[in-house]
């Protein structure tokens, strides 16, 4: 997607001035893709925006933090949601129903209900499946966290859940996030990881050759946040990659979450980092984009917030536009309505593409025509 790159920075500057954040039916799709755009000017949705090779996602809300909202699964009965989802997006990512706490609730029974419905939903509207995720430190049942085992069985236990959870999704699943934030700012392996801890890091390559075996053909994948410049974490990362590599592991790619906050600057450098992993024959992603801000008092963003966002948001596009192998862009849910932002993340939100009431906002006008003007 190189050769695009100029064209598309030069179109992006100027389509950014034309954005507002106008009610979904009140923007005619002209007013918003120059003529110059070409494929841009009938285009209404990102998905159909998005080159060929690029698949555009959404994390699908549910569990985790919703649980303790009023709203504890809105994937299962939020029409609109389910409408701007289908027609929005060609990806899809559970947002917490493939997380161990969710899908292994006891130690012998899965929990595949939630999981499945998303899986039916994206082939029903022609969307690959991310599955999230397999070896982390967070979001463990209590039977796992707090259990005690000897060595043998914990290992036992991470190879028969990821020989059942990657086995029922056989064939279905674009790209799995095998390993998740397995490395700590100064790029150390996190003790909090219970496998890593009792096991040694070699477990992390051993859950990559049973995901392979499990689905030969889903693409595996590295992924955390806080690698969106360059640091002792990438270091780290890049290292793992080439030895995974050299050690022959089925290990296919490396995503930057990229959990951005509008306090510490836009991600210039990103596209640096994707690159060094696509050097290494990687598939890069990018794979939970958000990008939150401090709410003024009244909680409304004003214009200059917005066009910040949209500026965020275009950076990572860019960075994953202008490398070869980034072929899957996600962010963490569409609508500030469903966001984790706000409960993680005290006085931030507005963190996502549309408002509570679906309206779109410059950051969704400004992804469409990047993704138009590079098609
Ligand atoms: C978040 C979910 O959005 C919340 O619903 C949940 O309560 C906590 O986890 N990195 C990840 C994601 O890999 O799984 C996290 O998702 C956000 C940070």
């Amino acid at each position: 997607m190189k050769a695009t790159r100029v064209a598309v920075a030069v179109l992006a500057a100027s389509s950014l001035l034309t954005v507002g954040a106008q009610p979904v039916r009140a923007v005619p799709a002209a007013t918003t893709a120059p003529a110059a755009a070409g494929h841009g000017s009938h285009v209404k949705t990102l998905r159909q925006a998005a080159p060929r090779d690029l698949k555009i996602g959404t994390a699908v809300a549910g569990g985790g933090h919703h649980l303790e909202q009023a709203y504890p699964d809105p994937f299962t009965y939020d029409r609109p949601y389910r409408k701007v989802l289908a027609r929005e997006f060609n990806s899809a990512s559970p947002e917490n129903q493939m997380k161990w706490e969710f899908i292994h609730p006891e130690r012998h029974r899965y929990n595949f209900g939630p999981a499945d419905a998303i899986v039916r939903f994206a082939r029903q509207h022609g969307q690959v499946v991310r599955g999230h995720t397999l070896l982390w430190h967070s979001q463990n049942p209590e039977w796992l966290a707090e259990g005690t085992f000897t060595k043998a069985e914990l290992r036992s236990i991470l190879k028969q859940h990821i020989f059942t959870v990657v086995g029922r999704y056989r064939g279905q699943i674009h790209q799995w996030d095998v390993a998740n934030e397995i490395f700590n700012e100064n790029g150390e392996y996190r003790q909090e990881n219970i496998f890593i801890r009792e096991l040694g890091p070699g477990i992390v390559a051993d859950a990559f050759r049973w995901a392979h075996q499990a689905d030969p053909r889903a693409q595996l994948f590295l992924n955390d946040y806080g690698v969106e410049w360059p640091g002792a974490k990438v270091d780290a990362y890049e290292a793992l990659a080439e030895q995974l590599l050299a050690d022959r592991v089925p290990v296919h790619g490396f995503a930057s979450q990229a959990h951005l906050s509008m306090r510490y600057g836009a991600p210039d450098q990103l596209r640096e980092v994707l690159q060094r992993f696509d050097d290494l024959g990687l598939h890069t992603a990018i794979t939970e984009l958000d990008v939150r801000m401090d709410l003024p008092a009244g909680g409304v963003p004003t214009a200059e917030q917005l066009a910040t966002q949209a500026q965020y948001y275009k950076t990572v596009l860019d960075a994953c536009l202008a490398v070869d192998d980034c072929n899957s862009f996600t962010i963490w849910g569409f609508t500030d309505k469903y966001s984790w932002v706000p409960v993680f993340f005290p006085a931030e939100g507005a963190a996502t593409v549309m408002d509570d009431d679906f309206r779109r906002k410059p950051a969704y006008f400004t992804l469409r025509q990047t993704l138009a003007d590079a098609r």
